[in-house]
């Protein structure tokens, strides 16, 4: 068997090693507080199952759906962005169904991206921005996102001989996995920056709806003029507790949505189309439940930071996302610390060099566990005599 070169610079994705290594301490018998994988623990909200249902028994949803969505699903993701961003969405030409984000991100590339052309990316950062962007033949220009910038990329960082190769820019606000926003004024300046550049400003607005304190995230796209150069990727996934039903949206500039629809109708055909009639649902109906779930994260992000503060930490809550992003005590790199939580108190987090460089230095706790384990890593740590020094 002779496999692709491509395939050796991949590394097996992050998650991959870390669920293997979770399921062996389980085999051992050892109870893990899994901060791990930012996958809700919370239930799909029961009238979008009950619509599931509904629509199983009365729909035809058998067939091949049409490979950039239902017409439904594109005009419901339309309104959606309206109600919520007032932003201006054609279903017919500026939305696209996806098998949720993963799946729209990791084609994107393949679109717009030609042997030895480069992607800006910013790191730490999710993987899919970098591997997708390899797998095209593409080489990623990583740029650092330190605390000391609020975790923003430094655009005037960025060599005129790389940007003059480049060709997408990725964002991603509110972000995974440092829990950073950013404001109107930044997102202003990037639509500025791709303009200049001719680049094709790329969003990842999964955690949107993922906001704490009132603090409400914005989409770039209501940037005035920001659909001339903008893709965005969104999924119901986080919103809607929705991970395993894989459904998500791209949208904006319509080139830019149709080569990525072209891309996709020659290598999937579609998201199953009863799930995207109840995503229908779950885009029009009440978002109260949505509402709901952010207060609970609200509250169990408020329990891990005042733990982790009374052991030395000097936190600041996240505003947004259900991710707390947490520096290594002094002596210890990501990886060590990593390990060091996990077989001393079963506490499984994920290594913030796993996101890139820049997240050397830090972990990364997820929030999708009740808030009576939170207290108890908590304790648990305490026991340890793990603090912040
Ligand atoms: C930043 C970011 N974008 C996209 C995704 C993909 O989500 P999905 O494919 O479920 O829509 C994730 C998932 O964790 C994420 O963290």
């Amino acid at each position: 068997m002779r496999k692709s070169k491509r395939l050796d610079k991949i590394p097996p994705y992050l998650f991959v090693k870390i669920e293997e290594k979770k399921a062996e301490l389980v085999k051992n018998g050892v109870d893990v507080i899994d901060f791990g994988i930012g996958d809700p623990d919370l239930a799909t909200p029961r009238h979008i199952f009950k619509k599931m249902h509904e629509v199983l028994d009365q729909d035809k949803s058998a067939n091949y759906p049409s490979s950039k969505g239902e017409l439904s699903f594109r005009a419901a993701v339309s309104d959606w962005y309206k109600k919520r961003f007032n932003v201006e969405l054609d279903p017919n030409s500026e939305v696209c169904a996806l098998l949720g984000s993963k799946e729209g991100l990791s084609h994107l590339p393949l679109a717009f991206i030609d042997n030895g052309d480069i992607s800006l990316i910013p790191e730490p950062s999710y993987p899919v921005y970098k591997i997708s962007t390899m797998l095209a033949g593409g080489e990623p220009y990583l740029i650092p996102l330190k605390a000391e910038n609020k975790f923003l990329p430094q655009l005037d960082t960025i060599p005129q001989a790389v940007l003059k190769k480049a060709k997408l820019f990725y964002i991603n606000y509110p972000n995974n996995p440092t829990g950073a926003v950013a404001g109107m004024d930044f997102f202003e300046k990037c639509v500025k920056f791709c303009k200049s550049n001719d680049l094709l400003l790329v969003s990842d607005l999964a955690y949107s709806e993922m906001g704490y304190d009132g603090y409400v995230p914005h989409s770039v796209l209501e940037v005035p003029g920001a659909k001339d150069v903008t893709i965005e990727f969104h999924s119901l996934s986080k919103t809607f507790n929705m991970t395993g039903w894989r459904i998500g949206m791209a949208v904006g500039n319509a080139e830019a949505v149709g080569a990525l629809a072209t891309i996709k109708s020659n290598v999937d055909s579609g998201a199953f189309k009863a799930i995207q009639f109840t995503a229908v649902e779950a885009l029009s109906a009440s978002q109260k439940c949505v509402e709901e779930n952010s207060k609970i994260f609200e509250k169990r992000r408020n329990v891990l930071i005042h733990g982790l503060n009374s052991l030395g930490w000097k936190l600041e809550k996240p505003k947004a996302t259900f991710y707390v992003w947490v520096p290594t005590p002094k002596g210890e790199t990501s990886a060590s610390f990593t390990e060091k939580l996990l077989e001393e108190t079963g506490i499984l987090v994920v290594p913030g060099s796993g996101y890139g460089p820049s997240g050397e230095g830090y972990v990364r706790f997820a929030i999708t566990l009740p808030k009576e384990r939170i207290e108890e890593a908590i304790e648990r740590m305490k026991k340890k005599n793990i603090f912040f020094i």
